[in-house]
């Protein structure tokens, strides 16, 4: 074939064909296919004029139509239609063709996916790919792993694409096996928690500090130019301005709070679990997102339980202070959050021997992704000063930033509790703060309830670590 494409996608859904521009405007020929032959000319139609396309009604069309190496990437729904996909593309690859997951896959399909191409000696990549439809277009951050022979050939194409941060590719290397995926997991756990956090500081605008619509878009607008500036504030901010057509209200006024979830983030907290990282605010952001999606629930509870009986108004005149206690406490408690995303990348060394670079994951995540934000700047040069930093708030700029504002996020969550303002990943957050630097635990009497009840015995502060004690508590 004369000509063949350097890239193939399959899959021209909205982010497929966004990424199939992108390669084509960075000069790649780029070869397209679609389960469905119509979507293919319908693309084809819209953007055939963008770049050098070609576009195939088979499977075994569009791989003839790849230059060799073939590198393909899929950009299908996560689950059974990748392996159906791959059932049907495998058997038409040559030993050394390349497959590249562009979906948001689990890592452990990754994982056995990757042994079963190695097994017919073909490379298996899972990369993780953030940014929206937008990102694919203009650049998404990128985040590659699996079969690391595979690497130096497509770093060229994906490099290309990607986002820049600080002029260079928010793209690199993660790791072997599941490893992209598993970052690009950890990626929308913190994803869940940001969003989370945000809902909750304008919940606490709206009801407590009783701003409308618009001043609530001001505020936050603010805060997008402080220590708080990234996309997910930027885009919150706008969304306040934006009007319904029909009613002239403030739309998102309008929109049913009951909030939809595709199961990246329940990734995250169930791998937490599994490896015993301790993610309390990514996992209340799941937890909220279930409780909240239970509307008729919650106008059911809202008849039945009691809130606090006399709430003291807050004054209008005090509104400044309140508002900077309320960034005080979103930002301490993103901190929390993002430390815990950290340690379960750096749990990945400890069960599956990928030795992730932290600091290296915070800049493909500065620009391109969702969760992009100057504070990923920070949290790289936290890991430049020590790569083996145990968790992000003993950095010395992320420890002085959290005792700085600790005073006005226990502020808020003090005040959320007693007026009866739900701020869960905040106040979860801030326990997970306080529990985490105190020395002297309460759980010596977890253990001695343990024994007591089931034998099953306890170390003592008075002697060495592994010597065991049971005693017989006779109550
Ligand atoms: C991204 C997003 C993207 C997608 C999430 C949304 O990084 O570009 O995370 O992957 O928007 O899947 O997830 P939920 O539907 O679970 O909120």
């Amino acid at each position: 074939m004369e000509n063949p494409a350097d890239i193939g996608i399959i899959g021209l859904a909205v982010m497929g064909a966004n990424l199939a521009r992108n390669f084509a405007s960075h000069g790649f020929r780029t070869a397209v296919y679609n389960r469905t032959p119509a979507r293919t000319d319908a693309f084809l139609a819209q953007y055939g004029s963008e770049g050098t396309f070609r576009g195939s009604r088979t499977l075994s069309e569009f791989v003839a139509s790849l230059a060799r190496p073939r590198k393909i990437m899929l950009m299908i729904q996560a689950g059974a239609p990748v392996d159906a996909c791959l059932g049907e593309l495998v058997p038409l690859l040559e030993p050394g063709d390349i497959v590249m997951d562009g979906g948001n896959s689990f890592y452990k399909d990754t994982l056995r996916r990757g042994h079963e191409l190695a097994a017919k000696r073909l490379h298996y990549l899972g990369v993780g790919i953030s940014g929206g439809e937008e990102g694919a277009l203009h650049g998404p951050s990128l985040m590659p792993g699996g079969d690391d022979a595979a690497w130096p050939v497509v770093k060229p194409l994906l490099t290309a694409i990607a986002a820049r941060a600080d002029g260079e590719p928010c793209c690199g290397w993660i790791g072997p096996e599941g490893a992209g995926h598993y970052v690009k997991m950890v990626h929308n756990g913190i994803e869940y928690a940001d969003m989370q956090l945000i809902a909750e500081a304008y919940g606490y605008l709206r009801d407590r500090v009783g701003l409308g619509s618009a001043a609530i878009g001001e505020v936050f607008t603010k805060w997008s130019h402080g220590v708080l500036a990234g996309y997910l504030l930027d885009i919150t901010g706008g969304i306040f301005k934006v009007r319904d057509s029909e009613t002239g209200a403030p739309l998102v006024e309008l929109i049913l709070d009951a909030p939809g979830q595709k199961g990246t983030g329940r990734w995250t907290s169930e791998t937490a679990l599994e490896l015993n990282v301790p993610t309390p605010t990514l996992t209340t952001a799941v937890l909220q997102r279930n409780l909240d999606a239970d509307k008729a629930g919650r106008l059911r509870a809202a008849q039945l339980l009691a809130g606090p009986d006399e709430i003291d108004p807050l004054s209008p005149e005090d509104t400044g202070d309140i508002v900077d206690a309320l960034e005080s406490a979103l930002y301490a408690s993103k901190i929390c959050a993002y430390a815990q995303g950290f340690e379960l990348l750096k749990a990945a060394e400890r069960q599956f021997g990928w030795r992730l670079d932290c600091g290296s994951i915070a800049l493909l995540w500065r620009g391109g992704c969702i969760i992009r934000a100057r504070f990923l700047g920070d949290i790289r040069k936290a890991y430049e000063r020590n790569p083996q930093l145990e968790n992000l708030m003993f950095d010395d700029f992320f420890r002085n930033a959290l005792e700085l504002e600790q005073d006005g996020w226990r502020l808020t969550v003090a005040d959320g509790a007693l007026s009866g303002t739900a701020l869960p990943a905040m106040a979860s957050a801030l326990s997970y703060y306080d529990s985490r630097r105190r020395a002297a635990a309460p759980s010596n009497l977890i253990q001695a309830q343990r024994d007591c009840f089931g034998a099953h015995t306890f170390e003592r502060i008075d002697r060495p670590r592994g010597q065991i004690f049971h005693q017989n508590w006779n109550l």
